[in-house]
């Protein structure tokens, strides 16, 4: 054999091994063999550089972070699937679909609901070539670097007979195993633990640098399809296309089976809620699909979802435990929230030892007293609740909840809003717990995003007095942070390097970092889109507040206030001093991350958030070309209410319509 033959025969060995491996779960060589073929193929290929191509198992994991994500507008729309509580819910289901179609054949695909990311996945002739984040539905982010490091995910198609184009869809998720073993490594690097294994999965899909994703060990199950070639032979049954995409050697879900009828699904949904402690990955419930490919072309879509396709969800997973003691957490601002501290207990997947109870009020409904048994509820995705008490269990003399009268940080007056279930302390600035979480907030990932200071430093540094107020971040050295406990002189270099690039920001970004209450992400965006500079913001009076979109009066006057008060703008100033700055206005580009720059976009109907005027000036920042009339070049169509002859237009065109809140959504989440 010649190089380029040996080359290819050691990369088929090996996507076939990894297969065995990582899909099949039955190794058939050592560890130690496999890694001697992978060696001899670094070997060949570093003596044949003009032989390595992208599908080499060796170019899995780039060497290079991104800058940024760049979004890709899905050829085919990624949808999502309407739900069923109950096995009633699933007759509906089956019932609805037969008086669309008299002749249905009721024969399901039923599937584990895998609780993870929705990822599209494009071949080209056989080659990974690009993988997609789900997005809004009609726009995700490229994440093919992290992709390409799952190693279940093959880069190259085996067999033949693949179409020429084949995107393939499926959930990208982190197994029970991977999850716990990284909250571990998490918590041995005082860094933050994920809450659950949807969390990590996603936070991993979300880092620029693939090297991350490569050791995090992500895990792909292939449940649909997007675009795929026209000439390309359907099979004709929804779970005849899932083992085709097998042969190809793409991982498909061993616990997926073909079921009959409403019964079947019933059937199933017991099994699988008897399985779902001892599987080896976290679902959230049961997707049924009828089988007949056929079918879903008559049966369609409604506005979000398929009807040829339901998901049933499973019960909120419910247990008991003992609640050692209310606490008092003090907020930014002051507000005081009692959590619920709680004997350790598992439920939903993740160890549950606090809850938030809210407030006053809440504790009172749920009438909850320390030293009760407590219901603690968790489904998916969502934050633990505490349900109730066991009444039968209560001891006699249990305590009610009072608040306290003084802050439990600062002994300042606890002052109850008025009209309002909040009591705040009084204390600001001056009451350390307020002060340590205005630090933390400031170098927060949408505020200053300074690595490497997590809140466990920022309380150390606030305790030793090293950092009182925003600017003194500034002016840390290497000595001061190496002497505090459990930091190495390398971080503590590596931190007072984040904390002098951080410096370079935006002032949309310093705006939001003040902590002027109520002042978001979208906010602090507005503003700094609307006024452009600094000393326009600080000087504004309540009328030009009120003018920005997004700010009603109560915010215009927190931004006024603030910005009245003494300390505040030595803060400012101190900051400034630092040398923290941001581009100056005239040479301020675009946001070339937003999703709408390049794009052109339509406005039309009446918007709830502003005038039309407001949006489009927002657009345009955002890079987009904001025009009068829809054509085949439109790519948005942003409809607010009572839109008319526009909306029908697009949609005559295939143009894609996003509501307000869509929009919102997009420009408001994560692109800061
Ligand atoms: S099918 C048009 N199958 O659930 C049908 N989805 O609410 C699209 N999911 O975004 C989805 N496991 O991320 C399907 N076996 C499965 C699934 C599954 C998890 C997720 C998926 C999707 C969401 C739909």
């Amino acid at each position: 054999m010649n190089p380029s033959e040996q080359i290819l025969h050691l990369r088929e060995q090996i996507a076939h091994h990894n297969y065995a491996y990582y899909v099949e779960d039955n190794p058939r060589i050592s560890d130690a063999q496999y890694d001697a073929l992978y060696q001899q193929l670094v070997a060949l290929e570093q003596a044949n550089p003009e032989l390595i191509t992208s599908d080499s198992p060796t170019q899995r994991v780039g060497d290079q972070p991104l800058a940024g994500f760049v979004s890709v507008k899905h050829a085919v729309p990624m949808f999502s699937l309407g739900n069923a509580f109950n096995q009633e819910d699933l007759e509906n289901f089956q019932k609805a679909n037969l008086k669309l179609l008299p002749s249905l054949n009721t024969t399901y695909s039923a599937e584990p609901k895998m609780d993870g990311l929705a990822i599209n996945l494009r071949y080209q002739d056989g080659l990974l070539t690009q993988a997609t984040t789900r997005g809004d539905g009609s726009t995700g982010e490229d994440v093919t670097h992290n992709i390409r490091t799952i190693q279940s995910i093959p880069l190259k198609l085996s067999g033949t007979g693949w179409p020429a184009v084949l995107e393939v869809r499926g959930e990208v998720f982190m197994s029970k195993k991977t999850f716990n073993r990284l909250n571990q490594q998490q918590l041995e690097k005082d860094e933050k633990a994920f809450a659950n294994p949807r969390n990590a999965a996603a936070g991993t899909l979300r880092q620029l640098d693939p090297r991350i994703a490569a050791k995090r060990q992500l895990s792909f199950y292939v449940y649909g399809w997007g675009e795929i070639s026209d000439n390309w032979p359907m099979p004709s049954r929804y779970s005849y296309v899932i083992e085709q995409f097998k042969q190809w050697g793409l991982p498909t879900n061993p616990d997926a089976e073909v079921v009959e009828g409403a019964l079947g699904m019933q059937t199933y949904y017991d099994a699988l809620l008897l399985k779902r402690p001892n599987l080896p990955y976290e679902i959230d419930g049961i997707v049924y699909k009828v089988n007949d490919i056929a079918s879903h072309k008559i049966l369609g879509f409604t506005a979000k979802a398929p009807r040829w396709a339901i998901a049933r969800k499973f019960p909120a997973e419910e247990v008991w435990t003992e609640l050692l003691d209310i606490e008092i957490q003090v907020g930014r601002t002051g507000a005081l929230t009692p959590v619920a501290r709680l004997k350790p207990v598992a439920v939903g997947g993740v160890i549950v030892s606090n809850a938030t109870l809210h407030n006053l009020d809440e504790i009172t409904r749920k009438d909850v007293r320390v030293g009760d048994t407590v219901i603690v509820r968790r489904a998916g995705d969502v934050i633990p609740e505490v349900v109730g008490p066991v009444l039968s269990q209560r001891t006699e003399n249990a305590p009610l909840f009072e608040m306290p009268q003084a802050c439990p940080e600062c002994d300042s007056e606890v002052i109850k809003e008025h009209d309002k279930a909040v009591y705040r302390c009084s204390g600001g600035l001056y009451c350390p717990a307020q002060r340590k979480r205005a630090l933390q907030h400031f170098v927060s990932r949408k505020a200053f995003d300074i690595q490497g200071l997590g809140d466990k430093l920022i309380v150390q540094l606030a305790d030793a007095e090293l950092v009182k107020h925003p600017d003194d971040f500034f002016k840390l050295t290497v000595e001061q942070l190496a002497n505090l406990e459990r930091m190495a002189e390398k971080s503590a270099r590596n931190v007072v390097e984040a904390i002098e690039q951080a410096k370079h920001t935006t002032l949309a970004r310093f705006i939001y970092s003040l902590g002027i209450p109520e002042v978001g992400e979208v906010t602090a965006k507005n503003l700094a889109q609307h006024f452009i500079t600094l000393a326009k913001i600080e000087s504004a009076d309540q009328a030009s507040l009120v003018a920005v979109p997004d700010v009603g009066e109560i915010v215009a006057e927190n931004i006024e206030t603030f910005f009245k008060q003494a300390h505040n703008l030595e803060v400012i100033q101190g900051l400034i001093e630092s040398g923290v700055n941001w581009p100056d206005p005239e040479t301020q580009k675009v946001d070339e991350a937003s999703p709408f720059n390049g794009k052109v976009v339509v406005l039309t109907g009446t918007l709830q958030q502003g005038s039309r005027t407001d949006a489009k000036k927002q657009l345009e920042t955002l890079g987009a070309k904001v025009t009068g009339s829809i054509s085949a070049k439109t790519d948005y169509l942003i409809a607010g209410e009572n839109a008319g002859s526009k909306l029908t237009k697009a949609q005559a065109l295939g143009v894609t319509v996003l509501t307000e809140q869509q929009w919102l959504e997009m420009i408001g989440t994560d692109n800061g």
